[in-house]
This record gives structure tokens, sequence and C-alpha cells, in this order.
């Protein structure tokens, strides 16, 4: 499991089995986004061995997209089967509402640099990956069931990565829009397409933190993103357990 921005306080209330500080790993990337704490943190959840990625890295913190993807496939090499990719995102789709929670069902990531560039590592998976289902149905169909029970009115929709840090201009998000994306952030589309051709199963949910460039009224601040995630993560939390346990 992967937590994003403002989302790291679920790795606080699970019984930590055991942590490891990225800044202990040799040749690791080290998060310095804030709100990114910079840790795997060891856990069980419904019967199911976890481990959570409390922060992760960006782009724009100067990796590449290699390593970005680093610990997506140092998780697989841990045997972990099945990937929760979570986020902070703005909002393009005209019915969604700062707060909800979408499902990513699929990505542009044609944005940002591929971590599969460079020599193929044939062991972890094939040259010339299959994206065309990148999001499992099955995962999806669990976190849907689940967000049902908890009267919440999930979302749906295609997730565009940019590479940031700055946010978008409104010219930026009339592109995303026209291109069919339904939210943008800058993350998730790199570790799901590493995590996709290292097999994967793969389930990503953003919250929706803010409204796109020029759909807002007002400027995007990082500090609105962390505050809506903070706000949305009783339930973001509840939501993630239930379906995790299940997956
Ligand atoms: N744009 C890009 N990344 C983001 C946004 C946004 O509006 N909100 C949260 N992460």
């Amino acid at each position: 499991m992967v937590l994003g921005s403002g989302l790291g306080d679920l790795a606080n209330e699970v019984e930590a089995l055991c942590t490891i500080d990225y800044a202990d790993i040799p040749d690791f990337p080290v998060s310095t986004a804030p709100g990114h704490e910079g840790r795997f943190v060891f856990t069980n959840i419904g019967g199911k061995n976890v481990v959570i990625m409390q922060g992760r890295v960006h782009l724009y913190e100067g990796y590449s997209a290699k390593q970005v993807a680093a610990p997506v496939r140092l998780m697989k090499k841990m045997g972990a089967k099945k990937l929760l990719l979570t986020n902070a995102a703005g909002g393009i789709n005209s019915s969604f509402n700062v707060g909800d929670l979408m499902v990513i069902t699929d990505h542009i990531s044609s944005f940002v640099e591929s971590p599969l560039v460079g020599e193929n590592d044939d062991e972890l998976g094939p040259r010339f990956p299959d994206m065309s289902q990148v999001y499992s149905p099955d995962l999806i169909s669990k976190v849907a069931k689940n967000a049902e029970n908890g009267n919440i009115n999930l979302k749906y929709g295609v997730y565009l990565q940019f590479r940031g840090p700055n946010f978008e201009t409104p010219a930026e998000i009339r592109m995303a829009r026209a291109l069919g994306a339904d939210a943008v952030g800058m993350s998730t589309a790199i570790e799901a397409q590493a995590a996709k051709h290292c097999g994967f199963e793969v389930c990503a949910i953003s919250v929706i933190s803010n409204l796109a460039s020029g759909i807002s009224k007002t400027p995007i601040t990082s500090k609105e993103v962390n505050e809506t995630a903070n706000r949305i993560a009783p339930i973001f939390k509840n939501l993630i357990l239930k379906s995790v346990g299940e997956f």
C-alpha cells in the first residue's frame, strides 16, 4: 500500500510489527515532500500481511521514473501480490466535489517519463507489457462494495499524471479534460505502470483534494490539498482497511 499526501496517518493507526526508514536502506530514494513520512510500516490487516509505504517519492523531487518505481519493485520482491496506491488529486470532472474519493479506472502517463525505459529485467516482466487493464476490476469491485456498505458515493475516473511540482495552468487542465482525464496529480501512474509490468494486481484511489486549476475559484495550495486529505482521512481509512482485508 502506498499512502499519498495527507494520508500517511493511517500507518500510525495500525499495529506496526516493524518499521524501516527509507533513509536506512542503501541507495533508496528518500521522500522530501511535506506530509510524506518516508518509511515502510509492516503490519497485518484482516489477516493479510501488508507493507505500507508511509510516503512516496515523486519525479518533482528530482528522482527518475525508475527511482520512483523502485519501492514498488522492492515490495514485489518482498512477496507482495496486490498493490493499493493512494493520492490526493485535483478534480477535473464537473460532477466531482472536493472531498470525493475516486477509484482510478485508467490513467494517462504520457506526460511523464516511463519507469520501464532502459534495459528490461525479463525476470520482472516483459519488454512490452500490456497496459489495457492496469487497474484490477476484481479489486475495484471489492472497494466499490465496501464504499456502498459505508454509504460512500465513490466516483470513478481517469487519472492524468503531470510532473509537477507546480500545479497546472487552466490551459493545461483544459487540455487534460479534452484528453479524457477526470483528475490530475503528480504521482501514481508511474508506480502503476511499474506494478503492472511486474505482475501486480493494482488498485488506486484518489482523494479529490481540490478542484483543478481554472475550475477552482481560488489559487491551489499544498495546504488546501493536505487539509482536505486530512479531513477525509477517517472515511478513507475505513474504506481502505475493510477493502485491503478482502484483497
Ligand atoms: N494538480 C496536481 N496535483 C495535485 C493537485 C492538482 O490540482 N491536487 C493534488 N495534487
